[in-house]
């Protein structure tokens, strides 16, 4: 059984006091932060990069390779060209660098120079895109992200017609990381879980709840059941 990882998005939390609210959510047992970084022109929206990234791993220093202490940097990019930032990101801080399939021609090549970048190697999915896409690729990854919002913007409603896709991935892949990312929280977890997701994003649910702490423990409650 692959275990519960909860990943808080920091594109919910106050821009103003981004380090705080980093401490907040490690505070708040979150296993990793998840950073969405988009360029305006894969995703029509525009949010942060790489000096971001590197102030915020000032504040929180790095901590084991495996991602078994909290301090572990999940970079989702949502960028027309996944290869020119790898260094960057790397440089940054980052320790997991997630691209799009549908932005880059060569996957595989991708996976090898974020790996020769000293960071873990994910694929993300849009919802359109099949999740037959991901199997030529899923024994190099550390984790496949299926996408359960069109990607651009937080407090998006879940996709639970996507959950086929998670099925389908886990039944394959019994012990691989799979992600979703878009509307989890309290009502849509249960349907993840089930469905086999283990590393769970969730934006708003988490950063607008009463007790972040209370909600973040649900989530993982949920998935290691
Ligand atoms: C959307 C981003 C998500 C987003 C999730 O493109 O990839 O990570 O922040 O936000 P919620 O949890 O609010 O849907
Ligand atoms: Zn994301």
């Amino acid at each position: 059984m692959v275990k519960a990882i909860i990943a808080p998005s920091i594109l919910s939390a106050d821009f103003a006091n981004l380090g705080c609210e980093c401490h907040r959510m490690f505070d708040c047992r979150s296993d990793w932060i998840h950073i969405d970084v988009m360029d305006g022109h894969f995703v029509p929206n525009i949010t942060m990069g790489p000096p971001i990234i590197s102030s915020l791993r000032k504040e929180i220093p790095k901590g084991n390779k495996d991602g078994s202490s909290p301090s572990f940097f999940d970079c989702h990019m949502m960028v027309s060209n996944p290869a020119q930032w790898v260094p960057e990101i790397a440089k940054a801080g980052g320790d997991q660098y997630t691209f799009h399939y549908e932005a880059t021609e060569n996957p595989l090549e991708l996976v090898k120079l974020i790996k020769a970048n000293g960071m873990k190697a994910a694929c993300a999915i849009k919802p359109g895109t099949p999740v037959d896409v991901l199997f030529p690729l899923a024994e190099y990854l550390d984790m496949a992200l299926i996408m359960t919002v069109e990607p651009g913007f937080g407090g998006q409603k879940f996709m639970a017609n996507m959950m086929p896709k998670v099925e389908e991935l886990r039944l394959k892949y019994p012990t691989l990381n799979i992600q979703v990312d878009g509307g989890l929280g309290r009502d849509t977890i249960p349907a993840a879980a089930k469905a086999g997701a283990n590393v769970i994003v969730a934006g708003t649910s988490v950063f607008k709840a009463q007790d972040a702490a209370e909600m973040i423990l649900f989530l993982r409650s949920q998935v290691d059941q």
